[in-house]
């Protein structure tokens, strides 16, 4: 078994704490993906977890063993980094095999896992060239297929494809997944890229300065973000942010308009310890209507650009002084219109407290 379990994970350099007091339980077999801006602790963290940090507070298990004083090679862990690392004077073959060789493993199995990794990766071809004669997408595999043929306990793996083209990126993304899951290797994975946490992660953990924002499935993230913070790091475009102020007869003042609470934040706005308060809308759950039929929830609005993407196009809307964006799908022609309204979905509406950032509801 090869569940991995931060307790109480703390590291600081020199009184700067980089990662703060992490709990964090991944299951056997779960892909689990690290995500959060730069300097947020995520390298440091997958680094303590592969032994090259010493944690300044908390332990460590893997499987059922405290590795708080194991070294990296006792803790049956491998790491992929974003930087290959390849041995350039050594064969694809030699680099694969380099480790199992440095781990005194008969030269039978050797040949038999490297081939066997080869294989998976679809590098078999490529065994007896140099990494100067691969591509980026092929030297990336070489790191993989390195990681692979020591069969570990798990795979701990920082942000390994962002030196690819964007492209080959989307690509190995999905070769990734599907080959986690294949080898069912409980595997740690770091990126900042919000699209491939989301893609590729059973669950994922969202950090800021050293601290633990959400540990959840990529759904509940989305739909259910614990704070502003990662209602506005997940999704694309970002989520819109509206200030407003909660009445005394319960009504949302966002000054340029009002908005009734939406029936699924009744319960959670009684408890609410503010009337300083965010409207989090996603621009999916902007509804743009071309003429504003009177309705009462609908909001008056000016169309300020518009960004077409092929498939659907983003509208950057001013309601008063703000921006607003809105998507919009292909069929929708936004040419020549200055004045529209819009609808928040109710039913997707998010609430925040403004000082504190906490979900309300
Ligand atoms: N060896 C070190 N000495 C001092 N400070 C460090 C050291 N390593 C990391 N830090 C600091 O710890 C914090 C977390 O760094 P870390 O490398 O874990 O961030 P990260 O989330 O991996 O960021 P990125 O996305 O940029 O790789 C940062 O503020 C960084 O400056
Ligand atoms: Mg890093």
């Amino acid at each position: 078994m090869a569940r991995v379990k931060l307790q109480g994970l703390s590291k600081s350099y020199d009184g700067a704490v980089a990662v703060k007091g992490l709990d964090l339980e991944i299951r056997d077999r779960e892909f689990v993906v690290l995500l959060g801006p730069s300097g947020c602790g995520k390298t440091t963290t997958l680094r303590c977890i592969a032994g090259l940090e010493t944690p300044s507070e908390g332990e460590i298990y893997i499987g059922d063993r405290l590795v708080n004083d194991l070294d990296p090679k006792q803790r049956n862990i491998a790491m992929v980094f974003q930087s290959y690392a390849l041995y350039p004077h050594m064969t694809v073959y030699q680099n694969m095999a380099f480790p199992l060789e440095n781990a005194k493993v008969a030269e039978k199995d050797i040949v038999r896992r490297v081939n066997h990794a080869a294989r998976l990766l679809q590098i078999e071809s490529l065994l007896a060239r140099k990494p100067i004669q691969l591509s980026g997408g092929q030297r990336q595999r070489v790191a993989l297929g390195r990681a692979i043929v020591r069969e570990p306990q798990a795979f701990l793996m920082d942000e390994p494809l962002s030196n690819l083209d964007a492209k080959l990126r989307v690509h190995m993304r999905a070769e990734l997944k599907k080959l986690q899951k294949d080898l069912g290797i409980t595997t740690i994975y770091v990126t900042h890229d919000q699209v491939e946490a989301m893609t590729m992660g059973d669950r994922i953990a969202i950090l800021n300065h050293g601290e633990l924002q959400q540990y959840d499935t990529p759904r509940r993230v989305y739909v259910h973000p614990s704070n502003h913070f990662v209602a506005g790091f997940v999704g694309s475009p970002p989520i819109n942010s509206i200030e407003c102020t909660l009445t005394k007869g319960g009504v949302l003042d966002a000054g340029d308009f009002q908005l009734a609470v939406p029936d699924h934040l009744q319960s959670g706005i009684e408890n609410a310890v503010s009337e300083e308060l965010l409207i989090g809308v996603r621009p999916q759950d902007v509804e743009v209507l071309r003429d504003s039929t009177g309705r009462p929830d609908c909001i008056a609005a000016q169309v300020y650009t518009t960004e077409p993407q092929g498939d659907i196009t983003i509208l950057d809307l001013t309601i008063g002084d703000r921006l607003v964006k809105a998507v919009v799908g292909i069929a929708f022609d936004a040419e020549g219109l200055s004045g529209l309204s819009v609808r928040f979905r109710p039913e997707r509406i998010l609430l925040f407290d403004r000082k504190t950032g906490k979900a309300i509801g």
